[in-house]
């Protein structure tokens, strides 16, 4: 189908900057949207970032956005794309890793309050996120579409003129159909997690969803009657990893990373996890 990746690397590391400075998170309660305070790192997490001498590092996904990251049905864990990549990475540099899932629009105050050392959950390094995050290079590369029932006839986005279109809370797609909705004029309804926005385009409650085109290529198979079309747009849904700012393991997994990358594993990662749905 679809996938033309590519990758950044080189170009994204030049902007972005590496923290060197304090330690990680803190041992969290679990998962949780947090909506409580900062807490004081605890003294037995991640005392050690860049030794990788054992500690577990906590991650934070939305768990929501197969293939990168969702909840296996037969085995009730979470599986994916940025999960293969977390847990080879994490042994690599010798630490276990506890994986929590929290609400896309969650994460990143999830780690800003310490209960995670890093989140992976098909993030794009914005410049609005990277005020808050330090972000490793660029994985992975998409592109947003619309999706939308095929008896709507819907083909291009002057069609959205007056209709409703469902965005994940918190994502770049919710900024993008903000912007799109100012253009054309339709409304905008913002859902936690992208099941809920596919049910409710099923149900006739949503006319379209904007969403990223490898995501909707999973819901475009196991779902009769889908339509899609590409949202004309020069900004790509770009992939990397969110760390707390400052955060010292920002160099060693991006080491890691480019060595996936030069050894072809992130390849056949990829094939692995998005060609299988084409
Ligand atoms: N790439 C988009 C963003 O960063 C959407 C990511 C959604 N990820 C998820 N796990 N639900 O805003």
């Amino acid at each position: 189908m679809m996938k033309k990746y590519k990758w950044s690397v080189a170009g994204l590391s030049a902007i972005l900057s590496v923290g060197l400075l304090a330690g990680c998170g803190a041992e969290g309660d679990g998962p949780a949207e947090v909506e409580a305070p900062a807490e004081e790192p605890t003294e037995e997490v991640n005392e050690d970032a860049t030794s990788g001498e054992g500690g577990t590092l906590i991650m934070a996904t939305s768990a929501d956005y197969p293939p990168y990251e969702s909840v296996d049905l037969e085995s009730g864990e979470i599986v994916g794309f940025d999960i293969d990549i977390a847990n080879h990475i994490a042994s690599e540099l010798g630490y276990e890793l506890d994986i929590q899932d929290v609400d896309f629009n969650g994460l990143i105050p999830a780690m800003e309050a310490g209960r995670a050392d890093f989140v992976l959950a098909g993030m794009t390094p914005t410049e609005e996120r990277m005020e808050n995050v330090d972000f490793s290079d660029i994985y992975y590369e998409a592109q947003n579409l619309i999706v939308s029932k095929e008896d709507q006839g819907l083909s291009a986005v002057e069609d959205l003129e007056g209709l409703t279109v469902g965005v994940q809370l918190g994502s770049i797609q919710e900024g993008e159909a903000e912007d799109l909705a100012e253009e054309i004029g339709f409304n905008v309804e913002k859902r936690d997690r992208i099941p809920e926005l596919i049910q409710e385009l099923l149900a006739g409650r949503l006319d379209a969803i904007l969403m990223e085109d490898t995501v909707a290529a999973g819901y475009m198979e196991s779902q009769s009657g889908l339509a899609q079309f590409e949202v004309p747009s020069e900004e790509l849904a770009g992939s990397a990893i969110a760390f707390p700012k400052g955060s010292e393991l920002v160099e060693p997994f991006n080491d890691k990373l480019n060595e996936m990358i030069d050894s072809g594993l992130m390849d056949e990662l990829i094939i692995k996890w998005f060609d299988a749905e084409e």
